[in-house]
């Protein structure tokens, strides 16, 4: 017997930052921004958002609509790649924050697909333990781990915090299969240093300072294919075709790389649930918001077959298909 999602919840900051508020920040245009990426404003953290705040707030309306309690919870998954301290876990604050005093607490570094990993994990537990009752979320502040002078990428990233209870299936609902995936040969094309090491013997040079780094263009390129990849296992593994998905909610970095897998795949426009334009790229909370935002909206109903992708940092990538 495998998952289901029991409930989902989102928290976005407060400060909406325009592509015109962009502009007055690195040389850059709001005609490009749409045009390249599809983005029209990002969010930014302020007092009292930090990741674990946003996270700890997505996990409470997550929990209130699965109808778990905390104390019911026997683990806590953050994908993060923006925590505000290395040492303890976001996973850990989110603990103390909503009271989950019987969950043990960890954070999985995986970029973008943070969350999918998480789920895909949550899933395993669940499978052993059907007991168990599993958090995941997706969270990040990146607008503190963006160089505001380098437009190729400050541009791209917006902060937020996606949750999902996980909980076992009854019946035929539930994760029918996942695909994770990693090479991390392609780590240089997108990768993000941490602080500067104070053993000089360890230091790595050249540092360009604790903030992602993109080869874009590269990137695009291994996001299209490695997605689609990873969506056919799925697929293939349940005997199923891209036209027996109700809905597809991928990972939002970019509207052209979501144009070009919607054509790759060849599933209907309309079954592709997009939000980029509002929130950018939220790399690990972009799934989860996603997915919230769908639930939300009556766009998920009881029965459907859903789908949920990522590509990110590392590289990693991959593809959850469930009965929701
Ligand atoms: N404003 C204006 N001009 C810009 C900007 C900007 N913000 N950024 C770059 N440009 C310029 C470049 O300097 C370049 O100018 P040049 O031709 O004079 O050198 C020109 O625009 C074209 O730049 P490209 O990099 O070729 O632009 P491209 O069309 O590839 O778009 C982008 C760049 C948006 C980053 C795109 O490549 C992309 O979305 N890549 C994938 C991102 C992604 O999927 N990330 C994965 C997950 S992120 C994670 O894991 C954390």
């Amino acid at each position: 017997m495998g998952s289901v999602v029991l409930g989902t919840g989102s928290c976005l900051p407060r400060r909406v930052v325009t592509n015109a508020d962009m502009e007055s920040i690195v040389a850059t245009s709001d005609e490009w921004i749409r045009t390249r990426t599809g983005i029209e404003t990002r969010r930014h953290g302020g007092s009292g958002e930090l990741t674990y705040q946003l996270s700890s707030k997505a996990a409470e309306q997550a929990l209130e609509a699965a109808g778990v309690d905390a104390a019911e919870l026997g683990l806590i998954v953050v994908g993060t790649i923006s925590p505000h301290m290395i040492m303890p876990s976001t996973a850990c604050f989110v603990q103390a924050e909503i009271g989950a005093k019987n969950a043990f607490a960890y954070d999985i570094n995986a970029a973008c697909s943070g969350f999918l990993y998480g789920f895909d994990l949550a899933d395993k537990y669940i499978r052993s333990n059907p007991a168990m009752k599993v958090l995941v979320i997706g969270a990040e502040t990146l607008s503190s781990r963006v160089d505001y002078s380098d437009r190729n990428t400050c541009i791209l990233f917006g902060d937020g915090a996606g949750a999902a209870v996980l909980g076992a299936a009854e019946g035929v609902r539930g994760v029918l299969a996942t695909d994770m995936q990693a090479d991390g040969r392609f780590w240089e094309l997108l990768h993000m240093h941490g602080p500067e090491s104070s053993n000089p013997d360890l230091r790595v040079e050249p540092s360009s300072g604790p903030f992602i780094r993109m080869q874009g263009k590269e990137v695009f390129k291994y996001a299209v294919k490695s997605m689609a990849g990873s969506i056919n296992a799925v697929l293939s593994d349940q005997q199923l075709t891209i036209a027996d998905v109700d809905l597809l909610v991928p990972h939002q970095a970019n509207i052209r790389i979501l144009n070009n897998l919607q054509k790759r795949l060849g599933i209907a426009e309309e079954k592709v649930f997009i939000n980029l334009p509002k929130y950018g790229n939220t790399s690990a909370a972009s799934v989860p918001i996603a997915l919230d935002e769908a639930n939300r909206a009556g766009k998920i109903e009881k029965g459907d077959i859903v789908l949920l992708c990522s590509f990110g940092g590392g590289f990693t990538w991959g593809a959850v298909l469930l009965i929701w």
